[in-house]
């Protein structure tokens, strides 16, 4: 038996982005054998070393978690090198421009389909099913894959993602709502299902936090606020974006089995206040 049997193993999926790169750092700072997850190898590689140089202990696998079988042989090789799975942060998500309005609300224009506006009437519905398929599969097939080694030890803990998103609807965003509305209820819906397996599931529902992608949204190249950033920190009581660590302890109380060993089927929002307020 090696020294490191004992470590207990989490999985990280979207480990090489803004929000899970934190998170994996922090689990293996806690002392979790740590597997890092997602498409692109390199982005795993940089947090992978941190880890390593700090100490603790990681492995990267390049993996599509909208596949079943890239996610099939994530979990062989972690089964080999760290150990069975006890807790499964399924951070990898999303949107693409392509399945993005740039309006808020229906323009006439939009049904000439000649580029002065991109409605709903002009969007990609491919674009649009990658969506949804990366925000709900490429949450289901890795619950589905890591879920059932988890039953067999009767015991692990899994994290989703929803999003404000989840709870208001949110202009421009459509398949990234329907999909983030559908997280809620799979969470709810799996933690039912799992509960006698001794598997909690909650989610964790962020307000809105800068990540490479939002920050081309929110930003000019000046550095001052676009429109949609005025009208998000408008509408967030507390005046600013969420900072990646102010997650970890909403994710720290969720894997702890004393503080949170009877919650499951929730999803926490940690949101600078954005759902308590109409914003009027
Ligand atoms: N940032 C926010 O304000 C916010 C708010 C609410 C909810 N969320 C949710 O929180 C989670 C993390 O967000 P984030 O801000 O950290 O986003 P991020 O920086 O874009 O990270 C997401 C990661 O997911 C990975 N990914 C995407 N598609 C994948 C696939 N098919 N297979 C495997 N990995 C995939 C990406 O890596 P590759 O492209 O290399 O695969 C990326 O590193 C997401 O579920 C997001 O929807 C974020």
């Amino acid at each position: 038996m090696s020294t490191t049997d004992n470590i207990k193993v989490a999985v990280v999926t979207g480990a090489g982005g803004t929000l899970c790169s934190e998170m994996a750092r922090s689990l293996a700072v806690q002392g979790y054998k740590v597997a890092l997850l997602g498409r692109g190898l390199d982005k795993l590689k940089i947090v992978e070393a941190e880890i390593q140089s700090a100490g603790g202990i990681a492995i990267s696998i390049s993996t599509d978690v909208t596949d079943e079988s890239s996610v099939n042989d994530a979990k062989n090789i972690i089964e080999k090198e760290l150990g069975i799975c006890s807790l499964l942060i399924n951070g990898a998500g999303g949107n693409q421009n392509d399945a993005l309005t740039n309006i808020t609300e229906f323009d006439e224009k939009e049904l000439q389909n000649d580029g002065s506006v991109k409605g709903f009437f002009n969007l990609n519905m491919d674009v649009f099913k990658s969506v949804i398929d990366i925000n709900t599969m490429g949450t289901v097939i890795p619950s589905f894959v890591f879920g059932r080694s988890m039953a067999k030890q009767k015991k692990g803990v899994i994290i989703n993602f929803a999003s404000m998103t989840s709870f208001r609807s949110i202009s421009k965003v459509g398949a990234y709502s329907i999909a983030k509305a559908g997280m809620v209820n799979f969470t709810q819906w799996l933690a039912a299902y799992l509960a006698p397996a001794n598997i909690r599931v909650n989610a964790i529902a962020p307000g809105f936090f800068l990540n490479d992608r939002s920050r081309k949204i929110m930003f000019r190249e000046d550095g001052s606020y676009t429109e949609r950033a005025k009208n998000v920190l408008a509408h967030t009581p507390m005046k600013r974006f969420g900072e990646a660590p102010e997650l970890i302890g909403c994710m720290n109380w969720l894997i702890n089995e004393e503080s949170a060993g009877f919650v499951t089927g929730i999803t926490v929002s940690v949101d600078g206040g954005f759902l308590s307020s109409a914003g009027v």
